[in-house]
């Protein structure tokens, strides 16, 4: 499988609602990062669901690399 675009080498901070799901795009080529926006089709690449679980701001990975995706664990300090 190849690996995914770098869309930036930083999180993206995003107001999240408690129990509602957001769609982590995984490609990276979303226009609309950190989200899914349907560019993946044609490539092995499907989103991450990420479900809130307490409404409040979030870091989403935008390197596409954290092994705790879709959420920013600092892999992108290593990139
Ligand atoms: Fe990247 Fe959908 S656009 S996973
Ligand atoms: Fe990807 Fe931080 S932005 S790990």
């Amino acid at each position: 499988m190849s690996s995914p675009k770098c869309a930036q080498k930083a999180p993206y901070p995003i107001e999240v609602e408690a129990g509602k799901s957001y769609w982590w795009c995984a490609c990276g080529e979303s226009k609309k990062q950190p989200f899914c926006d349907g560019s993946h089709k044609g490539t092995a690449f499907v989103p991450t669901e990420y479900k809130a679980e307490k409404t409040g701001q979030v870091w989403f990975c935008g390197c596409k690399a954290a092994v705790s995706a879709p959420l920013c664990d600092g892999t992108h300090k290593t990139l």
